[in-house]
């Protein structure tokens, strides 16, 4: 098993210059790099420039010292051709041949293509998807619930302990509300299970919410409620669950659809805790009242008067809000669940809440060194209207509705271009492709950007889309049922590369752990979607370029081989995206 060739070059390269020049230089940065440009090689080393003023030598001077005490270490001289030096100090690398294949070798007999786990696991939470109850989840949830599984696998693939925790919506004053209205209404549904579908609940929900806010009397009443369930009174308990266990069937459903797990730990979960949280911020003296509110006030958040802005942690009337929650819940997190990464994936409009939050919970000193939260904004569903997305009614988009658009659209697809094929067949095509396209769609744009949603777009056979991906995996298939051969028995230390395109390709399979490194990191998923593109358009060229059935024997399975690893890392790739292959399509 290996790391990434450049993870392992930027080790080799800081031992280089600290050995060169002395331990204080151990954590200058290496600044090293893939080539933007093919002929300066593979990959680059640009320290020297950076270190030149401090030594007071010469750049070239410097690279060759590099250079010098990189070759101590002689394994380097099998992975690369001697190294060279350009311009002011560059230095320049270029993969050896012979280490491509050995390493494509070891791609091809490994089910995660030779990629090691990491050494030290983190702890991980993904908080994702994370829908209200009573309301319906919306195409934001979807965003949240596509992006937060992809980099939940992304963070299991590589060895992390990680928790996958839909911090839903169970908790507050709505259900005050809901409660006194359905008593009023309705009061069949809370006490009977299934008495009322999601649909109608999100109606109830709107209802009750105009009288909340034209009613006073109805408001006291719902006040009441609130207090009631947060006191633990039987009846509004119990109506409570049952309305967090019809949401909870109809989220489910979506949760199938999708084949994502999560775990449900809601904001309800943290109300026991909430208390500790005022306690303790106001022995770290940060708690102050505000009007008859307790916050803490924030540093670089002002309001229009350019006055610091208060963060509300417990409202006049005694009640806690969702940022008294999050401030619990990280708690929660970094003491019980004993987590060293929080991920927070929601829409963009929640930046300021969680900068909030963290900044809080740092000055409170609840933050160790050693716990990074970090919050994974991203931007809008657009329609085709470039406005917010939403029916020609103007209503929200149902989820429900919307996944199956997408499969109707890959079936109707696939009946015009196969038609003797069995209903089963069509089927599993049609929801490979109709869901594999919605979710990729969503990957492969920057999150943060809006992206626009266009059911014409994800589904076009031709661009960077999930049928163009899974067609690159379906093409691999074909030539080995063509050929009648059984991937799995190939000799697997059979590649020799010796044309331009299977060199290009190896290049880039190889760089598949990078990839996946980079996503690891800066948490972009569309950093491994433009990675498979690019892995696809390199096969093709290939592909066009080479013989590979009718070439002669050795090279015959060198090709093949080649075709091998590429399908293992397009399946293992869009694996992560969480997006599954077809055989034939
Ligand atoms: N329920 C919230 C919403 O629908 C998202 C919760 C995100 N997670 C969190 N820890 N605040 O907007």
């Amino acid at each position: 098993m290996t790391t990434s060739v450049l993870s392992d070059l930027k080790i080799r390269f800081s031992k280089a210059i600290a050995s060169a020049f002395g331990e204080e230089y151990a954590n200058h940065d290496p600044a090293v790099a893939p080539s933007k440009d093919a002929k300066f090689g593979d990959y680059q080393c640009n320290a020297a420039l950076s270190l030149t003023k401090k030594l007071k030598q010469k750049p070239q001077d410097v690279a060759a010292k590099i250079i010098e005490n990189l070759q101590n270490d002689h394994s380097i001289n099998e992975i690369f051709e001697t190294p060279t030096i350009a311009g002011a100090g560059f230095i320049n690398l270029k993969l050896k041949l012979s280490y491509l294949e050995s390493q494509l070798a070891k791609m091809q007999k490994s089910d995660r293509l030779a990629i090691a786990k990491v050494d030290q696991p983190d702890r991980v939470i993904v908080d994702f998807s994370s829908p209200n109850i009573a309301k319906e989840m919306h195409v934001g949830h979807l965003r949240s619930t596509i992006i937060g599984d992809s980099i939940a696998r992304i963070l299991e693939f590589q060895g992390h302990e990680v928790l996958r925790l839909n911090h839903v919506g169970d908790w507050g004053t709505q259900f005050g509300m809901l409660i006194t209205y359905l008593r009023e209404v309705y009061p069949d549904a809370l006490t009977k299970a299934n008495a009322i579908a999601i649909g109608d609940l999100v109606e109830l929900y709107r209802k009750a919410k105009k009288r909340f806010d034209e009613d006073e009397a109805f408001k006291e009443t719902s006040r009441a409620a609130v207090v009631e369930l947060q006191a633990g009174e039987p009846s509004a308990k119990q109506a409570w669950l049952l309305l967090c266990e019809q949401s909870r069937r109809e989220f489910q459903k979506i949760y199938d659809v999708l084949n994502i797990q999560v775990t449900e730990r809601g904001e309800s979960f943290y109300n026991s805790y909430l208390s500790d949280v005022i306690t303790d911020l106001r022995e770290t003296g940060l708690l102050q009242e505000d009007q008859g509110a307790l916050c803490v006030f924030l540093e670089g958040f002002s309001n229009k008067d350019g006055q610091p802005l208060p963060l509300i942690v417990q409202k006049t009337d005694g009640g806690y809000n969702y940022a008294t929650t999050d401030l619990a819940a990280l708690r929660y997190r970094i003491r019980e669940d004993k987590a060293t990464r929080i991920i927070y994936v929601t829409d963009i409009g929640q930046s300021g809440h969680f900068a909030q939050v963290f900044q809080v919970a740092k000055r409170a000193n609840w933050i160790p060194e050693t716990v990074q939260p970090t919050h994974v904004p991203f931007g809008l569903v657009m329609g085709d209207d470039g406005k917010k997305f939403k029916t020609r009614s103007g209503d929200t988009v149902a989820l429900k509705s919307l996944l199956e658009e997408a499969i109707t659209r890959a079936r109707a697809d696939i009946e015009s271009r196969n038609l003797e094929a069995s209903e089963e067949f069509k089927q599993d095509v049609a929801e490979a492709v109709g869901l594999g396209a919605v979710k990729y769609a969503d990957l492969s744009q920057n999150r943060t950007s809006n992206y626009i949603f266009s059911f014409d777009k994800m589904l076009a056979l031709q661009g960077n889309t999930a049928p163009y991906m899974l067609y690159a995996y379906v093409r691999v298939q074909g030539i080995g049922r063509k050929g009648e051969i059984d991937f799995a028995s190939l000799d697997t230390d059979a590649v020799r590369l010796t044309t331009e395109p299977e060199i290009v390709l190896a290049k880039h399979l190889l760089q598949f752990a990078e990839a996946i490194d980079a996503v690891a990191e800066e948490l972009y998923p569309n950093r491994l979607c433009q990675y498979l593109f690019e892995l696809s358009q390199k096969f093709n060229q290939f592909f066009e370029q080479c013989p590979v059935l009718q070439a002669e024997e050795s090279e015959r399975i060198s090709r093949l081989s080649l075709c091998d690893i590429t399908a293992k890392t397009l399946k293992l790739g869009l694996n992560l995206l969480g997006i599954r292959v077809l055989e034939r399509m």
